[in-house]
């Protein structure tokens, strides 16, 4: 695997790739790697002849009192699961390239895409992560990009900005990994104390309930909602920012729950933030 640092030799190999008439992949991650980006990586090196994997921590997504310092960390660690996975290239861009003094462009998807769900518990963070998936695309210029579903919303607004932008990428999303207690996985889990982690059972357990709400026949979102808030609530320590239940394709509300729906909750145990969701078909 090839641990590349730079912009300028990160296109050159992509470029180089692509005129040899291979399929080029990007997984983009910020690092401290688990089982669901590495779906995302074994779905790329299986797809794509030149698999790259970014990290990044981006500053421009996180907000003024948001975790950008005390993210974690732990290069040799991703780099020892990516090269057992034979990911071609390591991309490990330096933050002054990225955004060198004077840095003063974004991309700011607009509409409600970005305006509902985590897009109002979190300003500004959804620019962020289209600046940064754009100028990441633009360096790697991949077929193909891979995104987890725990991010449901993010990977819309990334295949919006793909298609709006013509940048010609393809936005694969694959399934949510869970750990054995069907905590979804996510590199911030590590923030939570052994109490914490165990009181989080209960945002699976949440959108189970909705779940199996919607499949005994209720159609009501608000009677859906409050199944899975009151299995929240009867934890206790847990405070939710959002319970939501939308169409799945643009993520506008929906009072009768018909089609592809999306069951998405944010909520924070302790001080950590965790995301859950389900799509389900009424
Ligand atoms: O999901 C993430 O890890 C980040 O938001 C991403 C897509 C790598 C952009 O920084």
């Amino acid at each position: 695997m090839e641990v590349v640092r730079s912009l300028g030799k990160m296109k050159d190999i992509s470029c180089r790739a692509r005129a040899e008439g291979r399929q080029v992949g990007l997984v983009p991650t910020m690092g401290y790697l688990h089982e669901g980006h590495m779906s995302l990586v074994r779905a790329s090196v299986s797809e794509c002849g030149l698999t790259v994997v970014s990290i990044f921590v981006n500053p421009f997504q996180f907000g003024p009192n948001e975790d950008f310092e005390k993210y974690p960390r732990d290069i040799a660690g991703d780099t020892k699961l990516l090269e057992k996975e034979k990911v071609d290239v390591l991309f490990l861009p330096d933050a002054g390239e990225m955004y060198p003094d004077g840095y003063a462009t974004y991309v700011d998807v607009k509409g409600s895409l970005t305006g509902r769900l985590c897009g109002v518990s979190r300003p500004g963070h959804f620019r962020g992560v289209a600046t940064v998936v754009a100028k990441l695309f633009n360096i790697v210029r991949p077929h193909r990009s891979y995104f987890g579903e725990k991010d449901f919303q993010q990977a819309l607004v990334v295949r919006r900005m793909s298609s709006d932008l013509d940048l010609g990428v393809e936005v694969r999303t694959l399934p949510i990994v869970r750990e054995d207690d069907g905590l979804a996985m996510s590199s911030r889990n590590r923030y939570l104390s052994v109490e914490e982690r165990i009181r989080a059972r209960a945002v699976f357990e949440a959108v189970q309930r909705a779940s199996e709400t919607v499949l005994s026949g209720e159609r009501n979102a608000e009677n859906i909602r409050r199944a899975a808030e009151k299995v929240l609530l009867s934890k206790g320590g847990i405070s939710i920012d959002y319970i939501e239940i939308v169409d799945a394709s643009d993520l506008q509300p929906v009072r009768e729950v018909k089609g592809r729906i999306l069951v998405a909750l944010a909520v924070f145990v302790g001080k950590t933030r965790l995301l859950d969701n389900a799509i389900l078909n009424a």
